[in-house]
């Protein structure tokens, strides 16, 4: 009796363990394993410390093998058939290294996220291939090299980021292909040359901060661009005028061209009255010419700097009868005239902030904050106005 019940024990446990055997066989397709293994490979293995994610990757175990208690802890994801690789998304631990070429293998992948490391070295063009690839974040590496044009073949991007690295030339012409594109940061990079002559046409939002970005804009470069509400493109070398039809892009709703060398500035009335434009921040340009009344017909327009333009005339009286208007810089160009009463007197509960400092400005009152800092000596006005006023 003893024998054959630990006989059939014997046959139950041989049964659970074939039972349980796949959980621990190689799962994963063996080119993604291949591909996880030349990413690492690619790390600098004293740039991996310890407790990382990285570190936790040890292939003596299968990559998308449940449960990962020990082994590939974090930093990817698997398809939940345990097969194929859908996600890579580092920790911020400070890893430096090259991206692997064979990353292009991982044919599944939706989101590739190496933000805030320090990887260098430039994208393997064949990057490309990766035709699933929904999201990719190198922000805040020291990539460089020019972005691979080929990078218009990943079909099912929705969002770009490779802010703060060192990519130069200028982005690729076709990025228009990139039809689910709806968020693109490139700011903070070392790009040359022109915008593209045709962007996205789905982005929501668009970043192209502290680049040597140059020429002008281009209405065709905006024109089907129905959705996008963000535009920051700061610290550029853009130049040339901005005109009317900019700043009726029907969902545009925050603009910041600050720091630029743009000379000119049109506008007009917002379309049938209606806007969703917030923010507008253009200064630190070398805009000409008066300021410009039609702002204050933007119904929720409540942040406008045009400071340090070459701004003349006086402010408009608009600007102080604007129910949206919050926050007001005009300092630092040569505007004339006394400020308008409206804005030391509650604009109609508003509470005003900004400056109208560093202006030709008669009687701005110097107990208001909005006058400080103080005005140009005469003498500068007198200069630029040709002795008058
Ligand atoms: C813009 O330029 C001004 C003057 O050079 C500088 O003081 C300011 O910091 C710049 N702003 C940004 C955001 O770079």
């Amino acid at each position: 009796m003893g024998t054959r019940s630990s006989i059939l024990e014997r046959l139950f446990l041989f049964l659970i363990l074939l039972l349980r055997l796949p959980l621990f066989q190689a799962r994963t397709l063996p080119s993604d394993t291949q591909a996880l293994k030349a990413f690492k490979a690619s790390v600098i293995p004293s740039s991996i410390p310890p407790s990382s994610c990285l570190a936790s990757w040890n292939f003596a175990v299968d990559p998308c093998s449940l449960p990962r208690r020990t082994s590939f802890v974090c930093g990817l994801t698997c398809s939940p058939d345990s097969t194929r690789v859908t996600q890579i998304t580092l920790d911020p631990a400070g890893y430096s290294g090259s991206l692997s070429p064979l990353i292009s293998q991982l044919t599944q992948l939706t989101t590739l996220d190496l933000s805030d490391n320090s990887f260098s070295g430039q994208i393997p063009p064949s990057l490309s291939s990766l035709t699933t690839l929904q999201s990719l974040s190198l922000r805040s590496n020291s990539f460089s090299g020019s972005i691979p044009p080929s990078i218009i073949n990943l079909k099912s991007l929705e969002s770009l980021d490779l802010s703060h690295n060192s990519f130069s030339g200028s982005l690729p012409s076709a990025m228009a292909s990139l039809a689910g594109l709806r968020r693109m940061d490139v700011s903070f990079n070392k790009l040359t040359g022109p915008l593209p002559k045709l962007l996205p046409p789905n982005l929501i939002e668009l970043a192209m901060k502290g680049n040597s970005l140059s020429g002008s804009l281009n209405k065709f470069t905006f024109e089907k661009l129905n959705q996008l509400e963000v535009v920051e493109l700061s610290e550029n070398a853009l130049a040339g005028k901005i005109e009317a039809w900019f700043f009726q892009l029907p969902s545009l709703q925050q603009v910041d061209l600050a720091n630029n060398s743009f000379t000119g500035l049109e506008t007009s009335r917002p379309v049938g009255g209606n806007s969703d434009l917030v923010a507008v921040n253009l200064g630190f340009n070398k805009i000409q010419g008066y300021a410009p009344a039609n702002f204050a017909a933007y119904p929720v327009l409540s942040f406008l700097s045009l400071r340090y333009n070459s701004l003349r005339g006086r402010i408009p009286l608009e600007y102080s009868q604007s129910k949206s208007m919050r926050r007001l810089f005009l300092d630092g160009n040569f505007l004339i005239g006394k400020p308008p009463a409206g804005f030391f007197t509650g604009n109609g509960g508003a509470v005003l902030s900004g400056s109208l400092g560093d202006n030709c400005l008669q009687s701005c009152p110097a107990n208001s904050q909005l006058c400080t800092p103080a005005q140009k000596p005469i003498s500068v006005c007198k200069k630029v106005y040709r002795g008058r006023p």
